[in-house]
C-alpha cells in the first residue's frame, strides 16, 4: 500500500445542485473552510453576508487553499429577501439547525429535492430566523458540548447530501440503460 500524492489523485470533479448560503458567518477561518469543503464536494455557489470577512482577509485565504477562485459565490445584505430569492429559483431551504422540529440528518432524503439550499447559522446566534426554512436538520451529538463548529456541520451534511445524490443519479443511470 502507498499513499497516493496530490499528483496521482485525479477526482471526478462532479457538480451537485447544492447552494449554501452563511447567515452572517464572522471568523475569517470559517469562510476560508467553507469555500474549501464546498469544493471538495462540488457545490454550485456559496451566498456570504456582505458584512462578513472579505476574501482578501489572509486569514481566509490560507485556510481556503485556492479554492476561492474555482467556486461560484455572491454576497447579500437581507437575510429574508436571499431565502425568497432562493426559493422562487426552486430551491428547498434547509437549515442545519438545531432546532425543536429538527429531523435527524440520517433520516432526510436529499434526493427527493431537486435543488437545495443549505443554510449555516453564525458562530454565536446561530440562523437568524428558522421559520423561513422549508426544513430544518441536525447531526447528532454524543459529548457534552451543545453545538459543533459551523463548518464541521457542514461537512457532515455534504457527505451525507452527496452521497445520496450521487446514489440515486447512478440508479437512474442504471434504470435508464
Ligand atoms: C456554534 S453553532 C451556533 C450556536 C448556537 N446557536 C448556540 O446555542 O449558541 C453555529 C452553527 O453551526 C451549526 N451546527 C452546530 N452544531 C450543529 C448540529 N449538531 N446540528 C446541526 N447544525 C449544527 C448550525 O448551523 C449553527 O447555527
Amino acid at each position: 500500500m502507498k499513499q497516493l500524492t496530490h499528483y496521482d489523485i485525479k477526482n471526478k470533479q462532479q457538480k451537485f445542485p447544492i447552494t449554501i448560503v452563511c447567515d452572517a458567518i464572522r471568523t475569517p477561518e470559517n469562510i476560508g473552510m467553507c469555500f474549501r469543503i464546498s469544493e471538495s464536494f462540488g457545490v454550485e455557489k456559496i451566498y456570504f453576508h456582505k458584512d462578513s470577512p472579505k476574501l482578501n482577509n489572509r486569514k481566509v485565504i490560507k485556510t481556503a487553499r485556492n479554492t476561492i477562485n474555482q467556486i461560484d459565490y455572491d454576497f447579500y445584505s437581507d437575510f429574508s429577501k436571499i431565502i425568497h430569492q432562493l426559493k422562487e429559483e426552486g430551491n428547498t431551504i434547509i437549515g442545519i439547525e438545531i432546532t425543536d422540529k429538527s429531523i435527524n440528518i440520517q433520516d432526510f432524503k436529499f434526493e427527493n429535492h431537486e435543488k437545495i439550499v443549505l443554510l449555516l447559522g453564525s458562530e454565536r446566534n446561530g440562523i437568524e430566523d428558522v421559520k423561513l426554512m422549508d426544513y430544518t436538520i441536525a447531526i447528532p451529538m454524543y459529548g457534552r458540548n451543545s453545538s459543533i463548529n459551523v463548518v464541521h456541520s457542514l461537512a457532515i451534511t455534504l457527505y451525507e447530501a452527496t452521497n445520496q445524490l450521487a446514489v440515486s443519479k447512478n440508479k437512474n443511470i442504471r434504470v435508464s440503460n
